[in-house]
């Protein structure tokens, strides 16, 4: 059994991340929780536990997180998954209870509860695992790893030309977490824009077996009608999908090792930059010299999937 917990602002393609967890026996989800990202921390809490619910999970600890970023001002993203988060789908009231803890507090009692068991998998805005790592650095020894969906590494970001949304909508918060010093795996969107998913397939997915497919089907349209803006829409690509994709198939990712470093400021706020290791810099403004090793985390990028195999498991997890 993996153990996993689930850091997440559902979001349209952190539905079908999640369906594809659900849907393996291998995977013990340990806990949820939220984050603001796609859209405030109210909502995406509200979505949460809409999706653990049609998922027969309300045992399952939902712990509400961040609902600001660290430094940079708060921003959603609702004209890509909708004012609601789920496309704008009709929504049932939820009613789980969520758990009493916060959620970097959760996260940290998770890990130290099951010392070099837990996988971490955010697939958010980096805040809370940020927070976690601030309260609790002994965490950094004692998680598994971190398999992150954010950043874009040698290719141009999706909300500005630099940045990837996740690492855009709180960079401080990924820098923190990129440089912690524990296992990082990076599903960027070098790799998630390889994991196209084409409409036929789409399709059974939304009439398929997850308990989650209502959701997959009733929020997608909202989420084609904004890439048609780009003249794209029928095959699509759910950036999320690609950081669970890793847990249940490893195998099928080329991974390249890179140092990165996460900028934090002006036009190019929340690019993932690859840094050589050892290399001397000057500070803008007291003109001294230093190394940026002390900023820079030792990340495996996935760089490359099997398409074929990509679509294979998706197929099998989600139809
Ligand atoms: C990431 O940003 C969010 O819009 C998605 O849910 C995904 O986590 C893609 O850049
Ligand atoms: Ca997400």
């Amino acid at each position: 059994m993996k153990k996993v917990w689930i850091d997440t602002d559902p979001g349209i393609d952190d539905t079908y991340a999640i369906a594809m967890l659900l849907a393996d026996p291998q995977i013990e989800i340990t806990g949820v929780s939220t984050v603001f990202g796609n859209v405030t921390v109210e909502k995406t809490t509200r979505n949460a536990k809409l999706l653990m619910e049609a998922a027969g999970k309300e045992h399952l600890p939902l712990a509400r997180g961040a609902a600001i970023p660290l430094y940079v001002p708060l921003d959603t993203s609702p004209f890509v998954h909708g004012a609601n988060g789920l496309g704008d789908m009709l929504l049932p009231e939820a009613h789980m209870q969520e758990s009493a803890l916060r959620a970097p507090q959760a996260i940290i009692d998770a890990i130290l509860n099951n010392p070099h068991e837990v996988t971490l998998l955010p697939i958010g805005p980096l805040t809370n695992i940020a927070m976690a790592v601030i309260l609790e650095p002994r965490i950094i020894d004692l998680v598994k790893e971190v398999v992150i969906m954010g950043g874009a590494v040698h290719c141009p970001g999706n909300i500005t030309p630099a940045a990837e949304a996740n690492f855009f909508h709180d960079p401080h918060a990924a820098q923190i977490v990129l440089s912690a010093g524990w296992k990082v795996v990076l599903a960027g969107l070098d790799v998630c824009s390889q994991g196209l998913i084409p409409q036929q397939l789409l399709e059974k997915i939304g009439n398929g077996k997850s308990p989650l497919a209502p959701y997959m089907k009733g929020s997608l349209p909202f989420f084609q009608n904004f890439l048609k803006l780009f003249e794209m829409g029928n095959t699509v690509t759910l950036p999320d999908t690609l950081a669970s994709a890793y847990l249940l198939n490893p195998d099928m990712f080329t991974i390249e090792k890179a140092y990165l470093f996460v900028e934090t400021e002006g036009n190019c706020m929340g690019q993932s930059l690859a840094v050589p290791r050892g290399k001397w810099y000057e500070d803008p403004n007291s003109k001294r010299r230093y190394t940026a090793d002390d900023h820079i985390g030792s990340v495996d990028v996935l760089l490359d999937v099997d398409q074929d195999e990509f679509q294979k498991l998706i197929e099998n997890y989600l139809v």
